[in-house]
């Protein structure tokens, strides 16, 4: 399958097939010009890595690979600038294709040096989580933390292509699998109810990895996320701001844990149950969709609380200096129903503060 990413001159596509990775050489020769770089994870390399490196030297392309250790602490400047001096002592120039191999870390990460190293340098992402593969490798949004806060340093830079093979998802631990449904859970409830209701009676199948369920839901949430980028690349008209959906709880859980406990999607799945009680106590979201949420996060195996070494004050605290917050206003998306949201400015602190507090496990 094939899916339009529409940005006028910085077009691109998305392409969406198991086992397409073997043929990626094939696919990337057509965008390399000199040299090129992969980034990625050490097991990665072993899994799919070294056969890239391959498949490239079929079309005469010389490649080398560059190795970040996993997890988010990775998404930093340090890593940045080890990348960074190791093209250059490396002697990369600027017609150099820098291939992201991995998750939304690797691709944050990747996409941010590209648009950086000699004033940018072309890209492509091939995602292998569910959660880069549905979400992050898309709309050109490529960053690193500071101890500050998620993804406060970055820039708009969008690949040349992105090469999704769902097949790559069989070796992808479980845990990282349930995180990645929690953003496809979250498109279906901001944007599709068809997408969410569907979830719901597949979600066994989806679970145990069955290829054609995986594929269709892929290029579904692709489709989502496309449209979205194209109507609004730089989240300003509020169109792109709804992928936000649980992310305003999120962010704040995550960076209240300092990135250490809880996957990404984890911490959304919380964030998506906290924002529906939030609408609820506001008048916005119905009463049942909290519930019916709750209970499909539930049984994706994703946490429904937050964790009970939080506090309020952290929450908040980390909330106020989330880089969307607007000076001390609260803004958020909440759920006008399941399959529609919009963003809801300057929501009272109080209801926020009620919000976590229940949610906090006692
Ligand atoms: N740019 C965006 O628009 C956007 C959107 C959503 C999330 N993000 C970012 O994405 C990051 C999270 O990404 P993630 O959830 O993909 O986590 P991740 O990149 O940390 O990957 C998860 C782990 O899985 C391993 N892995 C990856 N693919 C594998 C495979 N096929 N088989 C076995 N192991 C595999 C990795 O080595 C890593 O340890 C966060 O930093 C988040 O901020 C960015
Ligand atoms: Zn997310």
């Amino acid at each position: 399958v094939r899916i339009k990413v529409d940005l006028k001159e910085r077009s691109y596509s998305i392409e969406i097939e198991s086992g397409l990775l073997k043929d990626a050489g094939i696919m990337l020769a057509p965008k390399c010009r000199g040299r090129a770089v992969i980034l990625t994870h050490p097991i990665l390399t072993d899994y799919y890595g070294d056969n890239l490196r391959l498949s490239l030297a079929d079309q005469g392309i010389d490649t080398d690979i560059i190795q970040a250790q996993p997890g988010e602490r990775s998404k930093r400047l340090q890593t940045a600038e080890r990348i960074y001096r190791q093209l250059a002592q490396g002697k990369y120039d600027r017609n150099t294709l820098l291939i992201t191999l991995g998750g939304g870390v690797v691709g944050d990460l990747g996409g941010f040096v590209a648009s950086t190293y000699l004033r940018g340098i072309s890209f492509i992402q091939i995602p292998t989580t569910l959660l880069a593969q549905v979400d992050a490798s898309i709309g050109g949004k490529v960053g690193l933390d500071l101890p500050d806060g998620k993804n406060l340093v970055g820039a708009f830079y969008q690949p040349q292509m992105v090469i999704i093979d769902p097949s790559t998802l069989k070796t992808l631990p479980i845990r990282h699998l349930r995180s990645g449904l929690a953003e496809v859970i979250k498109y279906g409830l901001i944007l599709d109810a068809e997408l969410f209701n569907s979830v719901e009676s597949v979600l066994d199948r989806l679970l145990t990895k069955e290829a054609d369920m995986l594929s269709s839901v892929i290029c579904e949430c692709c489709r989502l996320k496309a449209q979205l980028v194209s109507e609004d690349e730089r989240d300003i008209s509020g169109s792109r701001a709804r992928l936000n959906f649980g992310h305003t709880f999120g962010h704040a859980v995550e960076k209240a844990l300092d990135y250490r406990l809880t996957l990404h999607g984890e911490a959304v799945a919380m964030g998506m149950v906290a924002a529906a009680r939030l609408g609820i106590k506001l008048g916005v979201t119905p009463p049942t969709v909290e519930e019916e949420i709750r209970d499909l996060l539930n049984r994706a195996g994703l946490p429904v609380r937050l964790p009970k070494s939080l506090t309020v004050d952290a929450v908040l605290d980390a909330m106020r200096h989330d880089k969307k917050a607007e000076t001390n206003k609260l803004n958020f998306v909440l759920l006008e129903r399941i399959g529609a949201s919009r963003l809801v400015l300057d929501v009272p602190e109080q209801a926020v503060r009620e919000t976590a507090k229940e949610l906090i496990e006692i």
